[in-house]
């Protein structure tokens, strides 16, 4: 997968897509990531990308000229299937797997970077979407990006080490993750729970999807809506059984 990123701060960048999984997936041409100056693509002399804002009020507002002009180049020079095009903006609709999982679908997306107060308006109709990392703002979309670049790249067959690693995640099959334990059996008394060493597969499968269930159904249980299996629906019938029974005894 390409991905083309505008951004007036390309450094920033180098440290998160050159090193560990997202560095070796780039090596190894899994994906390739572009990134492009908006202001190489400013139209005056100073180069400015951004102006006052009409109305009045503090701050600047970046200029809808360079990022058209970037996108129409980046389209001029695409082979294959372009876009889609995607601003990051807090207005955006909230990033999730889901969205992670229909990108990493593309063979290319364009990221463009906010910055300063503000984008002109006009920049709407250049994007096919506008996403947001969280309620939050932030000083500019170079770590919205830098996030979405990487939830998408390690969907890609092959960048991950292991061809099935993506599956259990948390959010994969709508569950937040099983708990996971390594090396030592007891860690300041805590213990690695006993199914685990027990060498039965089915069992230990078993016990992962009820942890699954538990820590969803305690942690956010607005994920439990969908996709449950029956076999699901009955284990959270038994997991509140045996809630309210500890209920009972406590009273
Ligand atoms: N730019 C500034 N804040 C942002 C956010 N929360 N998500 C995406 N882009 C942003």
């Amino acid at each position: 997968m390409i991905f083309d990123i505008l951004t007036l701060f390309p450094e920033m960048f180098q440290g998160p897509l050159t090193t560990s999984i997202i560095g070796r997936a780039v090596d190894r041409s899994l994906i390739k990531i572009n990134l492009v100056n908006i202001r190489d693509y400013s139209q005056n002399k100073h180069r400015t990308v951004d102006d006052t804002p009409y109305g009045g009020g503090g701050g600047m507002v970046m200029t809808a000229e360079p990022l058209y002009e970037a996108v129409d180049d980046l389209r001029n020079r695409c082979s294959g299937n372009f876009g889609p095009v995607v601003l990051m903006c807090p207005q955006g609709a909230t990033f999730d797997q889901g969205m992670a999982r229909v990108l990493a679908d593309q063979e290319h997306a364009v990221l463009i970077c906010g910055h300063y107060e503000g984008m002109d308006e006009r920049v709407r109709p250049l994007v096919d979407l506008e996403v947001s990392i969280g309620d939050y703002v932030l000083t500019g979309g170079e770590l919205p990006a830098m996030v979405v670049v990487d939830a998408v790249s390690r969907l890609i067959p092959g960048v991950l080490g292991e061809p099935d690693a993506a599956e259990d995640d948390s959010f994969a099959g709508g569950l937040l993750e099983y708990p996971q334990y390594t090396k030592p059996r007891e860690y300041r008394n805590l213990p690695v729970p006993e199914i685990l060493l027990s060498g039965h597969h089915a069992q230990i499968n078993r016990w992962r999807r009820e942890e699954a269930l538990i820590r969803t159904l305690v942690r956010r249980p607005d994920l439990l809506a969908e996709g449950l299996t029956e076999e699901d629906r009955r284990t959270l019938r038994e997991i509140a059984r045996r809630a309210s029974e500890i209920g009972d005894t406590e009273a």
